[in-house]
């Protein structure tokens, strides 16, 4: 079995998503949010998913949060690290612990949009195509090798909050089998690249509206 700790601040339907897909071989260790009232972490605690959180504003420093983060999550044992909707910026410290099994999604193709309001952007930008990217993480934001895409369609009518929604579902999609490949080590990195073994669950993924 791989341990797997996925870290939330909010809602958590990505960290649904992964925990709803039963993924063979994988267990998930915990869930841990930097925001106590995180409301995936009732969700987690209800399904018997181990729990925990620690407020980033009481540390003086990204630093010193990041390794008490580190503590909290090597106490699993964590064979990955998935960041589901973590709203933080991490230390390259935090980022080269974990580096190999740390894993992001970000709602943008990247490396268009790295950073927040990243549908209001696209739109802005007039972008026909948007979606979502998981990718393992390196020190630099939002920038490391991108494991699996998925793209959806933007219309002239939407909003920020319309294209949100089709992104978010090509989210769901993804994000589960990028861990479910990760964890049947059918992943690997070279450079800046990730290998996808021929039977990878994780394709070009796109969702017609
Ligand atoms: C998702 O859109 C994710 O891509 C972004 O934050 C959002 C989190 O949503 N990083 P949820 O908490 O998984 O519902």
């Amino acid at each position: 079995m791989k341990n797997i700790v996925i870290l939330i601040s909010g809602r958590g339907s990505n960290m649904q998503a992964i925990v709803e897909a039963q993924i063979p071989g994988a267990r998930i260790a915990a869930v841990l949010s930097n925001n106590e009232t995180a409301a995936g972490l009732a969700w987690a605690a209800e399904r018997n998913i181990a729990t925990d959180s620690l407020n980033h504003k009481s540390f003086d420093s990204r630093l010193a949060f990041d390794e008490a983060m580190m503590r909290k999550i090597d106490a699993y044992q964590p064979d990955l690290v998935v960041l589901a909707g973590f709203m933080r910026i991490l230390t390259p410290e935090f980022c080269r612990h974990y580096e190999g099994r740390l894993i992001n999604i970000h709602p943008s193709l990247l490396p268009a949009f790295t950073g927040l309001h990243t549908h209001e952007r696209a739109i802005e930008a007039g972008c026909r195509i948007a979606g979502c990217t998981v990718h393992f993480v390196t020190p630099e934001l939002d920038c490391g090798p991108v494991i699996a895409q998925g793209a959806v369609p933007v219309f002239d009518n939407d909003t920020a909050d319309t294209l949100a929604a089709r992104v978010l579902e090509a989210e769901h999609l993804i994000f589960p089998q990028a861990v479910a490949d990760f964890v049947a080590g059918r992943l690997k990195i070279s450079g800046n690249r990730v290998i996808r073994s021929p039977d990878a669950t994780v394709q070009n993924t796109r969702l017609l509206a």
